[in-house]
């Protein structure tokens, strides 16, 4: 009787199994088969009914139906499992393939690429950069800038005021002041960055950009000065490129100098860029005033130092073969996308 039952268990369960299409359908069947109230497991509260010389047979033909219906369940869960997983993958399956729409990139304007490439040249030469406020006190301007009381730079037709003491910067040398009162030399900086000035024609703009360079420390001359713009021009036009220095005047530098470089265009040949004289004026500079260093607390007796003050839209305009400089500040994207 109870061989009969183990038998049909048996043939039915194999069946359960075979057609369980998920790994929980057949957990399920494994419970109801094999769990605590399975059909199985009932059988083997029915063994002490049966007679006690059948009893061993019985219950080792239940114990090997136990054993081979655990491993039919295994050898089936692999399968589903596999069969499951396969099908997950597929169904998360990225089309990486699958066409996006088009996005509009934008493209740096020319004078962001001269001050990027201006400042990895100086940076190559031991320079740091900083930045500092467009907003200025008049003493950092001016006044610690060596530029008296009566000097028509300070006037309102030449400077943006916000109030006596605050205006827009119109040079970044206020930076050479910032840099001076809170640093002990040796320092080497250079500092870009935008500077505002009440003029508006076809080659001025009431912004524009300057890159500042100080450099104070002990012995410092009007020659290194010379030295690292001469590396800066090779490196930034071509190498061919020499410099020349003009007489000129800054009261902030003794002496002060005009920097042109030999003309990228014609070489110093003469052309409609450089108007015929072969050379391009690109920035003023000098030995930075002792009455300067003084008055920003470095010790003129000790230390000396040179400055220079680079026009960026000059430059990109100069590199770039640019005629027209409201080119730089139309930001029209099909313009600054050549420069790209
Ligand atoms: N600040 C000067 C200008 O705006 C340029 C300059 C900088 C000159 C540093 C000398 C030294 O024209």
């Amino acid at each position: 009787m109870l061989k009969e039952k183990i038998e049909e268990i048996l043939s039915g369960c194999r069946s359960v199994i075979e057609k369980a299409k998920t790994v929980l359908e057949l957990y399920e069947a494994k419970v109801s088969y094999l769990g605590k109230s399975g059909a199985l497991t009932a059988l083997l509260k029915e063994l002490k009914t049966a007679p006690p010389e059948e009893r061993p047979t019985i219950g080792k033909a239940l114990n090997d139906a136990r054993v081979s219906l655990e491993a039919l369940f295994a050898e089936r869960e692999k399968v589903l499992a596999m069969k499951e997983r396969e099908e997950r993958i597929k169904a998360e399956t990225l089309d990486v393939t699958l066409s996006k729409p088009e996005r509009e990139t934008g493209a740096l304007n020319p004078a962001t690429l001269v001050i990027n490439e201006i400042s990895s040249i100086f940076i190559g030469l031991g320079f740091t950069i900083v930045d500092g406020p467009e907003i200025e006190l008049a003493d950092n301007n001016f006044t610690k800038l060596n530029i008296p009381r009566d000097h028509p730079s300070r006037d309102m037709t030449d400077t943006f005021y916000i109030s006596d003491e605050a205006l827009l910067r119109t040079q970044t040398s206020t930076m050479q002041v910032r840099t001076m009162e809170k640093t002990k030399p040796p320092i080497r900086i250079i500092c870009p960055g935008k500077v505002y000035r009440p003029d508006d024609d076809a080659s001025h703009s009431p912004m524009f950009r300057q890159i500042e360079g100080l450099v104070v420390d002990k012995g410092v001359t009007l020659a290194d000065l010379k030295g690292a713009l001469d590396v800066f021009a090779r490196s930034f036009f071509s190498p061919e490129t020499k410099t020349r220095f003009r007489p000129s005047h800054f009261p902030f530098t003794e002496p002060s100098v005009e920097v042109d470089l030999t003309c990228p265009v014609c070489r110093g040949a003469g052309c409609r860029l450089c108007k015929g004289t072969g050379w391009i004026e690109l920035m003023g500079a000098g030995v930075v005033n002792p009455a300067v260093l003084d008055m920003c607390g470095i010790d003129s007796g000790i230390y000396s130092g040179y400055a220079f003050g680079i026009g960026v839209e000059r430059a990109a305009m100069v590199k770039f073969g640019i005629g027209d400089m409201r080119l730089l500040f139309d930001n029209d994207i099909r313009y600054l996308r050549q420069f790209r």
